[in-house]
């Protein structure tokens, strides 16, 4: 049987004065008004605790949004056998089965749901209405039916047989539970680590980040209204060390997919291994993690073309994306002119709260990553090796606000060059047109991560040199566009190196890690 062959969710634009950007902003007040309390849910059940942690806005960090119920040891013991419980019926339930019911998520997400959740995001991540259209709506869509695809195409996969002989291959879910550990800054990547482990028939504890709960709670919901059964994924809150603790030494944890930092991914992965004679199977493990992505500019580049890639791949979400440009290498004969436009261009951004769509930035997510880059700014502003040369003004009255912000260094060591920062500051190194090639070399060399990368250039040579020096730098590599905004089914996503274990979310790469094929031999 075929499903419906999958094509991109269209990109809502939300014109100014539209009624798609009314009803989504009037569905944003009325959710900033509401106080919310979230439970976890475990085994289709909502869990309540005494301990209620507030939740706030980025954009506004007295506002009261209400609280989300946190859990202990205990919840995680709970959703552990819950997922359990429930595996072996889940295991058992056609493919078919399982595709309706993300499927129907899909469509409910780009019907009823597409506001609450687009809204959601905006007020508990502080992403604006378009950043919100493409993550939480589109990619969340275009994840879950591509996958649903994949799945059918994967499972159609089989052996050749002969005459007396029937081979097949039996695409079984991982013996156990898989752990789920999703992020805040892309909620279409916590609504898919879970619900792609579960497509397979596999059983999940999903521990979101604690500054995605708003959201959570959303695809949550949206999950058990598509017919999701009770304890297929189980949602909790708790904190992460000891959640990861505990369900890394379990003897039925089979799997890990997760989404965040380097540290904390080796850190579970050192866990793992210590853990390694307990298991029933080896694990599969699955990570996408920091990122420090480049954009390389050729001589030849179109200079519009650079600035306004480095503007909008820096600054969309507050430079919040793992994908986004946070160093760029310019030459000397062009940079004066990619400056002029940028500047030019940045003069016109508004920041503030999404609640108005004409702020192109919002704010940083919390008190760390604003101290983390103020920190940056007024280190460079005293360097000898910078300068901040737009931007960089601070403010923490009401939100966590990071002004978009250009640093120019002239040692390409600096800090603000190689470290990965997850915010708003891009730094430059301007390097001397003839010194091209050592420039592609020192990029390759000052990259630890390899997530995503551009080269900008018009000269067929140059794009080729880039393409082969930089071939191990990049997972996601750009040629003439900025680094950020992968789609689902057109650029699979996810680097190597510091950056993960490459296994590219929303591809067949992908779901293959959640199954454990059996090979039948049938003799006649
Ligand atoms: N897929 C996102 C992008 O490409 C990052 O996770 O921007």
């Amino acid at each position: 049987s075929q499903v419906p062959y999958a094509v991109n969710e269209p990109v809502r634009t939300y014109e100014p004065g539209s009624a798609e950007v009314k009803s989504l902003i009037s569905t944003y007040k009325k959710m900033w008004k509401e106080k919310s309390a979230i439970p976890m849910v475990i085994g289709g059940k909502e869990v309540k605790t005494k301990n209620e942690v507030p939740l706030k806005s980025p954009q506004d960090h007295q506002h009261d949004l209400g609280f989300y119920y946190k859990g202990t040891m205990k919840h995680v013991d709970d959703a552990i056998n819950a997922a359990l419980a429930a595996r072996e019926k889940w295991n058992n339930l056609g493919w078919e089965q399982r595709a309706a019911i993300f499927l129907k998520a899909a469509d409910l997400i780009a019907g009823p749901y597409r506001d609450r959740l687009n809204a959601a995001t905006m007020i508990g991540q502080s992403k604006n209405v378009h950043q919100a259209e493409i993550d939480s709506a589109c990619e969340l869509i275009d994840f879950l039916r591509f996958n649903v695809e994949f799945m059918t195409e994967m499972y159609s996969e089989q052996p050749v047989s002969d005459n007396g002989i029937w081979n097949r291959a039996e695409y079984r879910p991982l013996e156990g539970f898989c752990f789920a550990v999703t992020p805040f800054n892309f909620t279409a990547i916590s609504g898919n680590l879970p619900s792609c482990m579960a497509m397979m028939g596999n059983v999940v504890v999903w521990k979101p980040s604690d500054k995605q709960i708003l959201s959570a709670k959303v695809i949550m919901d949206i999950f058990t209204e598509a017919g999701l059964p009770d304890g297929v994924i189980n949602m909790i809150f708790t904190s992460g060390k000891e959640t990861a603790e505990k369900v890394l030494s379990h003897p039925d944890f089979a799997g890990l997919h997760f989404t965040g930092s380097t540290s904390v991914f080796q850190s579970m992965w050192k866990l793992m291994g210590d853990n390694i004679h307990n298991y029933k199977t080896y694990p599969r493990i699955v990570g996408e993690t920091g990122g420090k992505d480049f954009v390389m500019v050729h001589p030849s580049a179109n200079v519009d073309a650079v600035a306004t890639a480095l503007v909008r791949g820096a600054f969309e979400y507050q430079g919040q994306k793992c994908s986004a440009a946070s160093r760029a290498y310019v030459p000397k004969s062009l940079w004066k002119d990619v400056k002029k436009v940028m500047e030019s261009q940045m003069k016109t951004i508004k920041m503030g709260s999404p609640e108005d769509p004409s702020n192109f930035v919002n704010a940083v997510i919390d008190q760390n990553s604003f101290e983390k880059c103020k920190g940056y700014i007024e280190r460079a502003q005293k360097s000898k090796d910078a300068k901040v040369i737009i931007g960089g003004k601070c403010d923490d009255k009401k939100g966590w606000f990071v002004e978009p912000t250009v640093i120019e260094a002239t040692n390409p060591k600096y800090e603000s060059v190689c470290e990965e920062i997850f915010g708003p500051i891009l730094s430059v190194y301007v390097y001397e047109d003839k010194d091209w090639a050592a420039t592609l070399k020192l990029v390759d060399e000052t990259s630890p991560y390899s997530l995503t990368g551009s080269i900008f250039a018009q000269d067929r040579y140059a794009i080729d040199e880039a393409y082969k020096a930089l071939e191990n730098a990049a997972g996601n590599f750009y040629i003439n566009d900025k680094p950020t905004g992968a789609v689902v089914g057109q650029q699979p996503f996810g680097g190597a190196r510091a950056s993960g274990t490459n296994d590219k979310a929303g591809s067949k790469m992908n779901l293959l890690r959640w199954v454990s094929v059996r090979s039948i031999k049938e003799t006649f």
